[in-house]
């Protein structure tokens, strides 16, 4: 089947569904496609905290209904290190900034849910996606819908929203990306547990053992997560040697893990990539499917939320014969990429055990954290990185003048 469409995107995660909603606030048609059902993409346990530039980008997109009654706002967190916790106050550090605890699961669903009242076209539980004619001004997209109808859709634009392992990176010829790759040699075990939160803030622990970090999803669930090694066996670690695990690496006097079922859990390798630039011809590449950090310090989402608060209007002013904003999409976002990048590698090597690595490493890491803690100006640096930059919310949302 033949149609058109202004703009094809690919990948329904946080990127794609917030970039076909930002589209249509601007009055521009899109067909979005992906892979999983939507059951997949609304269980997929992920991220869970949002920058406050997040936040004001849901809100003012309309899309804070949920996130302003259930996210829970956060103004810190504790790094523990050598048998003590020390709270790290982001509101006195930055000025009264905060992150919001609020699932990429639930940010995932709302987009969904306000992309269908709204009569959007989201293809679920497509296979065979392709992208074509990149370098021409129609853009082709072909997938194969639910049903096993085949279509083809020439477009205006694509968006390649497909994550790191998507089909739209790999479509762009060779030599024309540069890329920057480096793997930890670690990973996280994460779980989901029906038991309250034993802490009001997060805790990024630094351990002999490794590290690892107490999270939460509500009042009544917690999210935790173990550093180990990158070829893990998930069937090695029954629920009873996890929290065994969790409650030697936050031991503190006076203080308790909370244990309980565990509802979910699995392991996540850690990667630093960045692929630049983030445009070919007529294909934009968003979020994971252009760069991935390790997930200390929670950039991934973040980073996929601001990438297409830039690309909508770059978009916009595109379809409008304007080709500067898109031309300059790319350094506009790599600026914030980098910053990302280097934080979460920073955080994430300050805060991991090394396999094999000497005393040296661990007494460089505490000598850091000690820093951190102890000095105003590092403290400083560490919250306005973790709280992030602000993302050009009104950009994303204001109308871009002239025909279309
Ligand atoms: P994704 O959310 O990956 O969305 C891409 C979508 O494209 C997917 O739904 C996929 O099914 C779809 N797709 C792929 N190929 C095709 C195709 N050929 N055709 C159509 N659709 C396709 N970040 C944190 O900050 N903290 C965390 O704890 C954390 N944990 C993570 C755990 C895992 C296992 C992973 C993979 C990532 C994690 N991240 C975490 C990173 C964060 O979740 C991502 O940065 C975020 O999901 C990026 O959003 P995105 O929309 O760019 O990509
Ligand atoms: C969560 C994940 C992170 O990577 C992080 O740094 C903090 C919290 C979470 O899933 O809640």
């Amino acid at each position: 089947m033949h149609t058109r469409t202004q703009v094809g995107i690919v990948g329904g995660g946080p990127a794609g569904l917030l970039l076909s909603h930002l589209l249509h606030l601007r009055g521009i048609e899109s067909v979005l496609v992906e892979i999983r059902s939507r059951d997949y993409c609304e269980a997929r346990q992920r991220a869970g905290v949002l920058e406050d530039g997040s936040v004001a980008l849901l809100r003012e997109a309309g899309l804070a209904e949920r996130l302003d009654r259930e996210g829970l706002v956060h103004g810190g967190i504790y790094l523990q290190f050598d048998g003590q916790r020390r709270h790290i106050d982001f509101r006195d550090l930055t000025g009264g900034r905060t992150v919001t605890v609020y699932a990429q699961t639930e940010v995932v669903k709302d987009l969904i849910n306000r992309r269908l009242t709204d009569g959007g076209t989201l293809e679920f539980s497509v296979t065979g996606t392709e992208v074509d004619d990149l370098a021409t001004d129609r853009p082709v997209l072909r997938y194969t819908d639910a049903k096993g109808s085949r279509h083809e859709l020439t477009c205006d634009a694509i968006a390649g929203c497909d994550g790191f392992h998507g089909i739209c990176r790999p479509a762009i010829p060779p030599g024309v990306q540069t890329t920057w790759e480096r793997d930890y040699p670690y990973a996280w075990l994460g779980i989901l547990a029906s038991v309250p939160p034993s802490t009001e803030e997060l805790i990024y622990a630094h351990h002999r053992n490794g590290f690892a970090l107490h999270s939460l999803r509500s009042p009544a669930v917690s999210r935790l997560y173990l550093q180990v090694r990158p070829d893990e066996d998930i069937a090695a670690w029954p629920d009873d040697r996890i929290w065994a695990e969790l409650s030697r690496r936050f031991e503190l006097p006076g203080w308790t893990l909370q244990t309980g079922p565990v509802l979910e859990k699995g392991i996540t390798p850690m990667r630093s990539f960045v692929s630049a630039p983030m445009r070919y011809g007529r294909l934009f590449l968003a979020g994971d499917a252009a760069h991935i950090v390790p997930p200390t310090g929670a950039k991934g989402l973040n980073l996929a939320l601001a990438d297409v608060a830039v690309l909508a209007p770059a978009l916009d002013a595109l379809l409008r014969g304007d080709d500067q904003p898109a031309a300059d999409y790319s350094a506009a976002c790599l600026d914030r990429v980098w910053r990302s990048t280097h934080f979460s590698w920073w955080m994430t090597t300050m805060l991991h055990r090394t396999p094999g690595a000497d005393e040296m490493e661990a007494q460089l890491q505490l000598s850091q954290l000690r820093y951190v803690v102890s000095s105003r100006a590092a403290a400083a640096s560490l919250a306005e990185n973790y709280t992030g930059f602000a993302v050009p919310t009104t950009a994303a949302l204001q109308p871009v003048p002239g025909m279309r």
